[in-house]
């Protein structure tokens, strides 16, 4: 945390249509509040600069903050699969680690107004409210991987100690109980999750209803009933593709919002779920809402200043209501057309 009394939040617009939608929360949150702003490179970005997509200064200055708020990162110029070449998501990856993000929040509720946008039927998906409570540190993504001979190998791992603060975080988040997803019937990661998972319930959580899905099936339960989920806990690969399978219950990945959380105190990291769009980059029609919404979570979560966040959310859903919708949408708005409709009903 910096001791200044204006929250420092150092921006990270990364790549595609990062910069366009960063730019227009900048206008969004100075109309909110006074805020210091650490504009840094991050992703792609970094890498055409510097060689690497994270460098130890952004890292330090990431650290340093009250808060970090970043567009996206990635696109075509940076693909690749030889393993030597710097990649825009090991900048992600390295935030992650580096700050300790271990808990990641991703809401789904769909906004009635565009109910017609998803492709699943309304009468499916109404009435859900859930949340994706993702452990983001650990396991496969974070284990001992290579190559041997003709071979590759990637490894999942995780101790008690990670499953049980990610458990206590799911815990702490529910109103009506937590499913946890694992792939117990295969895997011992995933048997040493719910043993934990269950302790950790019985000891500090007794009131909280709990059950267990196997990831498969609950891939199948969140497209067929949506709405009898509360939490979901899971563990980082299976969170990553859950999350991609609830954004569409909304019927657009451009409204959702996510925040990377690690000890109390600590400063976090809030960030659209969607990538970087590098096919409409520069064009000025993203969706700037869901990094809109990311900034209210920012507000919420990172800043204590939750009248803020639900002025933000509450504009964010008149606009939508209201039937401003960019592209992705189905509209014709483009980002400075929704970003002023945000601003006026801010006002
Ligand atoms: C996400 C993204 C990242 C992930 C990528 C960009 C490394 O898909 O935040 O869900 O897999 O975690
Ligand atoms: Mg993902």
């Amino acid at each position: 945390m910096s001791d200044s009394t204006v929250p420092k939040i150092v921006l990270l617009p990364g790549d595609g249509i990062g910069p366009e939608i960063a730019a227009a929360v900048v206008e969004v949150l100075e109309r909110l509040g006074d805020f210091e702003f650490d504009t840094r490179l991050m992703g792609g970005c970094s890498i055409d600069e510097s060689g690497v997509a994270l460098t130890d200064e952004v890292l330090e200055a990431c650290k340093a903050s009250d808060a970090v708020l970043l567009g996206a990162v990635g696109g075509p110029k940076w693909d690749t699969t030889d393993p030597d070449a710097p990649r825009p998501e090991q900048g992600l990856l390295g935030l992650r680690a580096g700050m300790g993000l271990f808990a990641n929040l991703r809401p789904v509720r769909p906004v009635p107004a565009l109910a017609d946008a998803s492709p699943l039927r309304e009468e499916i998906i109404r009435g859900t409210d859930l949340l994706v409570v993702r452990e983001l540190t650990g396991g496969i993504y974070f284990g001992k991987r290579g190559r041997d001979g003709d071979t590759a190998y990637d490894t999942c791992e995780y101790s008690v100690a990670e499953v049980e603060r990610i458990a206590r975080v799911g815990f702490a988040a529910a109103r009506r109980g937590v499913t946890s997803v694992d792939k117990a019937n295969v895997l011992e990661s995933s048997r040493l999750w719910r043993e934990t998972v269950n302790r950790v319930h019985q000891e500090e959580f007794p009131n909280v209803i709990l059950d267990h899905l196997l990831v498969d099936n609950a891939a199948m339960q969140l497209v067929a009933e949506p709405s009898k989920f509360d939490v979901i806990l899971t563990e980082n690969l299976f969170g990553d593709i859950l999350s991609d399978e609830a954004a569409m219950i909304t019927g657009s990945i451009g409204l959702l919002p996510s925040a990377s959380l690690g000890e109390d105190g600590l400063p976090g990291l809030f960030e659209p779920v969607h990538g970087s769009a590098p096919d409409i980059a520069g064009q000025g029609i993203a969706n700037p809402f869901a990094m809109f919404l990311s900034a209210a979570m920012m507000l919420r979560h990172g800043l204590s200043m939750p009248d803020q966040a639900s002025a933000l959310e509450s504009s964010v859903d008149r606009a939508v209501a209201d039937g401003i919708r960019t592209r992705d949408l189905g509209g014709q708005a483009t980002t400075a057309e929704a970003t002023e409709a945000v601003l006026t009903r801010l006002d």
